[in-house]
């Protein structure tokens, strides 16, 4: 457990399922005001709040579609209006259209790199100014396929690749200002998402036997390192990603 995260605002995008809503779970444990974020599962948003609140934590969903500029400058103004500050930032929530480069349109191409990647920016560029502490957090989760070919990832890749890439400029241009950015390179975890992939069933079979841990990764393993990056532990780290993969990607 982390004390310095008692009182501070986190934002986690995406908190209805998934590694999104472990973290916010977590970060709630930890004493902080957890904004989940949430674009369609208003249900599951508000059971992530009521999950938090029975455990004695503070929770508030608020609606926004991260890739979108309006929506985000709607939500900020509600986290403004509600919360009046924030601390810390989980951009954990993307959206990808799959499919091959080669039946890519430019629109799938915008719609992924909005909400994947862009995102990150348009959110911290909207937080600075609520970040009142002279301390923040940002942190992105990306996964192996911003540095390596998934087949049928597409345009989900390079748009993972230029999360991390921005994840980096951030990091330095925020250092001096007592913010630290950095990012998740998460392994294949059994959520919603990674089931619309083609043969699900065996990737994650797959996955499960080459892993030298023996099992895939959940979302609280991810949600756990988080916390860590949010902690004063981590003070000197900027700019970097922290593998959690069980130790999938160093077997060939
Ligand atoms: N699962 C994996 O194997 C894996 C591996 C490595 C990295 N990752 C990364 O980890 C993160 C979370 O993945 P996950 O598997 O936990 O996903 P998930 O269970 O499918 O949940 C994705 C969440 O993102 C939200 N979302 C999608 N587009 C959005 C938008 N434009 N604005 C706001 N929210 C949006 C969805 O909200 P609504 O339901 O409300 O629309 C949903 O709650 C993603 O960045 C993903 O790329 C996942």
């Amino acid at each position: 457990m982390y004390p310095e995260l008692e009182g501070k605002c986190a934002l986690v995008t995406g908190a209805a399922r998934g590694f999104g809503r472990a973290i916010a779970k977590r970060l709630a444990a930890e004493g902080a005001l957890v904004i989940v974020n949430y674009r369609r599962s208003m249900s599951d948003a508000a059971e992530v709040v009521a999950e938090i609140e029975k455990a004695g934590g503070k929770a508030i969903a608020i609606r926004g579609d991260v890739g979108k500029e309006k929506s985000l400058d709607k939500m900020f103004d509600q986290i403004t209006e509600q919360v009046g500050e924030l601390d810390i930032v989980i951009a954990n929530a993307a959206f990808g259209v799959p499919g091959n480069l080669l039946e890519a349109t430019p629109h799938h191409w915008e719609v992924t790199m909005s909400a994947s990647a862009w995102s990150l920016v348009a959110m911290t560029q909207r937080a600075l100014p609520l970040m009142k502490k002279g301390w923040g957090r940002v942190i992105s989760i990306t996964s192996d396929g911003g540095q390596k070919v998934i087949p049928g990832y597409g345009v989900v890749g390079p748009a993972k690749g230029a999360l991390e890439s921005l994840t980096r400029g951030l990091a330095y241009e925020l250092a001096r200002k007592g913010v630290l950015v950095n990012g998740i390179l998460a392994g294949l975890a059994d959520t919603k998402s990674s089931r619309s992939i083609p043969g699900a069933n065996q990737v994650i079979q797959h996955a499960s036997r080459h892993t030298p841990k023996g099992r895939i990764v959940d979302g609280d393993d991810i949600a756990r390192v988080v916390a860590f990056l949010c902690s004063n532990e981590a003070d000197m780290i900027c700019g970097q990603f922290i593998t959690v993969d069980g130790g999938r990607n160093i077997v060939g």
